[in-house]
């Protein structure tokens, strides 16, 4: 009963209530855009589909501004909340390992050296740092149940029934710590994306994005975003808890999986 949620009190009014905010400011972005749009010279996501728009909305194919505003709106849900979550578990992993930080580090200074920003063609000459990225968002799990789907039709998977209608979860965890796939499930572990000569090893169970037909669309781009944020930040600084202070490791569950409040110190290198 989705539309008594808006009714019932809790945290989940904060959602709503910035879910609006964020929506009020797209419209007005979205306003401005239409205002001074030079369709020869598309500036940005919103101008591309208002210029494939054109002057009249078509709900058929999607080109309509309330469609607009949503799909600009997961560029923010689904676009900064989960690189930025990924990149909170990161640094928090490199702060309670301080030697797979270190390492890390070694890499990024033999390959990218102390002064130039990395690119993506480092990223292949970088098997450790690549490897402990996907450890990252191993354990992060991030989205655990994937985005809930419905069968459109009677389906049979396996040995199950699903009937049509059936909203179906995936966890993902049941993939990401398959105890039957990974050497350590629950404990990081570089070692899982790495051959013994140290190139970097493909893993079939490796499903933060999800998979399928409706994986996530923006792996690519956020596979990018995680190397060149990540190793930037440890090119130029090493983390550390603040004295006396032992983070947890623990989770809190909200639009995404991400771990409980913690600080860090961010020592210049
Ligand atoms: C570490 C970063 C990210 C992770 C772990 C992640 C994970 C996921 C997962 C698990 C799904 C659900 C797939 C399914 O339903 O089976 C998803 C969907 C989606 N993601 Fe991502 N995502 C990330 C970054 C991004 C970025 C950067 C963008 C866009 C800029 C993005 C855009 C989307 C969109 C639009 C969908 C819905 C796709 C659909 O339903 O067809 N994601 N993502």
């Amino acid at each position: 009963m989705p539309w008594l949620m808006k009714w019932l009190p809790g945290p989940h009014q904060r959602i709503f209530s910035i879910t609006q905010e964020i929506l009020n400011f797209i419209k007005v972005s979205i306003k401005e855009h239409k205002e001074n749009l030079d369709p020869s010279s598309p500036r940005d996501y919103i101008d591309s589909f208002l210029i494939e728009m054109g002057e009249k909305e078509d709900n058929d194919s999607g080109f309509e501004l309330n469609n607009l505003c949503f799909c600009t709106l997961d560029l923010f849900g689904a676009g900064t909340e989960t690189t930025a979550t990924t990149l909170h578990w990161g640094l928090l992993y490199m702060i309670c390992i301080p030697q797979i930080q270190e390492r890390v580090q070694a890499e990024v200074d033999a390959v990218i050296g102390p002064s130039r920003q990395p690119s993506m063609t480092d990223r292949n000459n970088m098997p450790y740092t690549d490897a402990v990225i996907h450890e990252i968002q191993r354990m992060g799990n991030i989205i655990p149940l994937s985005l809930g789907k419905m069968a459109n039709k009677d389906t049979t998977l396996d040995t199950f029934i699903i009937p049509k209608g059936t909203t179906v979860l995936f966890t993902l965890g049941s993939v990401l710590h398959d105890e039957s796939i990974w050497e350590t499930p629950y404990t990081f572990n570089p070692q899982h994306f790495l051959e013994k000569d140290g190139r970097f090893r493909k893993r079939e169970a490796f499903l933060p994005f999800s998979a399928g037909k409706r994986v996530c669309i923006g792996e690519p781009l956020a596979r990018m975003e995680l190397f060149l944020f990540f190793t930037s930040l440890l090119q130029r600084f090493t983390f550390t808890a603040p004295a006396g202070e032992q983070p947890s490791l623990e989770f809190k569950l909200g639009t995404t999986r991400c771990p409980k409040p913690y600080r860090l110190c961010a020592v210049p290198r």
